[in-house]
C-alpha cells in the first residue's frame, strides 16, 4: 500500500519568493521516504507549456486569457496531477487555481462566477459534486512594495511581471479574499523576512500536520 496523495499548491505575488522553498520542500519530503512530483502552472505538460508561452507573452483579451489559464489547468490534471495522486505521490505545484482568482479575477477584474463555472467544469470529480482542489495551499505573503523592489532588479517581465504595482495590490486582496473563503485549506506565510525564517514557518505548516514523518513511521 502506497501513502495517499498529497496536493500542495503555492501562491503569492511575483517577486514573493516562491521558488527555493519549494525546492526544500522537495528534499525534504524525499528525505521522509515520497515520491515527489514538482510541476508547475500555467505549464506542467508539452500543451499547457505551450499554452503558457503565449499566455505570458501574447496580448488577448481576458476571457481569452482566463480560458487558456483553464485549458492548460484541465490538461495538467489529466495527464499529471490525477495520476500522480493515484500514485500515492506529492505533488508540489507552483501556482494552481487561486492564482487564476487572484491574476485574472482581482488583478484584471475579470467575472468571478465565470471563474468559478470553469473551476466546476475543470476540477469537477466524476461522479461526485466534489472539486478537486489542494490538501494545502502554501500562500506567501508579502507587500507589494517590497516584491516591486525585489522584481526591480530581475530578468525581463512577462506580461504579469510588467503590471504596476496597484495591480499586484489588488491581486494580493483576491488571495486575501480566497483564503477567507477556506481558511482550512491556506497556510499564510509571512514573506516579508529573511529566507531562513520564512522556511521556518513553511517547514513548520508541513510538520505540524504530521506530512515530513518518515513514511514508515506512520504506517
Ligand atoms: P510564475 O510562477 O511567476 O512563473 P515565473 O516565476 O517563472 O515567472 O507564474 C507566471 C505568471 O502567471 C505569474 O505572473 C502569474 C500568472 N498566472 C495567472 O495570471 N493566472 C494563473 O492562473 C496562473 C497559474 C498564473
Amino acid at each position: 500500500m502506497h501513502p495517499a496523495g498529497l496536493f500542495i499548491t503555492f501562491e503569492g505575488i511575483d517577486g514573493a519568493g516562491k521558488s527555493t522553498h519549494i525546492a526544500a520542500l522537495a528534499d525534504a519530503f524525499r528525505a521522509a521516504g515520497r515520491s515527489v512530483a514538482l510541476t508547475r502552472e500555467p505549464g506542467g505538460t508539452p500543451l499547457a507549456e505551450k499554452l503558457r508561452e503565449l499566455v505570458l507573452n501574447d496580448a488577448m483579451d481576458p476571457l481569452s486569457e482566463a480560458l487558456l489559464m483553464f485549458a492548460a489547468r484541465r490538461d495538467h490534471l489529466q495527464q499529471v496531477i490525477e495520476p500522480a495522486l493515484a500514485w500515492g505521490e506529492v505533488v508540489l505545484c507552483d501556482r494552481f487555481t487561486d492564482a487564476t482568482f487572484a491574476y485574472q479575477g482581482s488583478g484584471r477584474g475579470f467575472d468571478l462566477e465565470v471563474l468559478r463555472q470553469l473551476e466546476r467544469w475543470v476540477q469537477g470529480q466524476p461522479g461526485t459534486d466534489a472539486l478537486r482542489q489542494p490538501d494545502l495551499t502554501v500562500w506567501f505573503d508579502l507587500p507589494p512594495a517590497v516584491a516591486a523592489q525585489r522584481l526591480a532588479s530581475a530578468r525581463v517581465p512577462d506580461r504579469f511581471e510588467s503590471q504596476p504595482q496597484a495591480f499586484f495590490e489588488r491581486v494580493a486582496a483576491g488571495y486575501a479574499q480566497r483564503m477567507e473563503g477556506a481558511p482550512e485549506r491556506f497556510a499564510r506565510i509571512a514573506s516579508d523576512q529573511p529566507k531562513a525564517e520564512v522556511w521556518q514557518q513553511v517547514r513548520q505548516a508541513f510538520e505540524q500536520r504530521g506530512w515530513l514523518q518518515p513514511t514508515e513511521a506512520r504506517a
